[in-house]
C-alpha cells in the first residue's frame, strides 16, 4: 500500500504558483479543478499516489483563504488512501481522530473524502480518501 495520495500546499495564486513548480518538475499540471463547496481552485502535479496538489481560495473566507491569512502560504495537509472511507473514519474516532464538520465530502476529482483535524493527529491537517472502487470509471 502506498498510504500519501497527495500533499496539499496553500498558495496565493495558481497563477505564480504553478509556473514555478512546473518548472521544478519539468511538465505541466496532470488536473486543474474549481472545487466550490471548498471554496477553492486546485492544480495537481502528477499522476496516481504522490501527487502534488496546488490550492488557491476563491474566497478570503474559505478554510484555505482562512488557513493564508493565519499562516501564509504552505503545506496544507497531507492526504492518505484509505479502502473504505466510513470504516477508517469509524476506527479513528474510535482512536480519537476528530473529523471536521460535514464529514464526508465529495473533493477534487470527485473523491470522497474526509478532514480530520490537526490538534487530534499530531498537528497535521489529514485528509482521507477514499480509493475508487473497481466499478467506477
Ligand atoms: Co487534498
Amino acid at each position: 500500500m502506498e498510504p500519501i495520495d497527495h500533499v496539499g500546499i496553500a498558495v496565493h495564486t495558481l497563477a505564480e504558483a504553478v509556473p514555478f513548480y512546473e518548472a521544478l518538475l519539468g511538465e505541466p499540471p496532470t488536473g486543474r479543478e474549481t472545487v466550490e463547496d471548498e471554496g477553492v481552485c486546485v492544480a495537481f502535479f502528477g499522476r496516481g499516489a504522490g501527487r502534488v496538489e496546488l490550492l488557491e481560495p476563491t474566497d478570503a473566507d474559505s478554510a484555505i483563504g482562512r488557513f493564508l491569512t493565519r499562516h501564509g502560504p504552505g503545506l496544507h495537509h497531507i492526504c492518505l488512501t484509505v479502502p473504505d472511507l466510513e470504516a477508517a473514519l469509524d476506527r479513528g474516532r474510535v482512536a480519537g481522530a476528530e473529523v471536521l464538520a460535514p464529514g464526508i465530502r465529495v473533493g477534487a476529482e470527485g473523491s470522497r473524502v474526509a478532514f480530520i483535524h490537526p490538534r487530534s493527529t499530531g498537528g497535521v491537517l489529514l485528509e482521507l480518501r477514499e480509493e475508487p472502487r473497481a466499478a467506477d470509471p
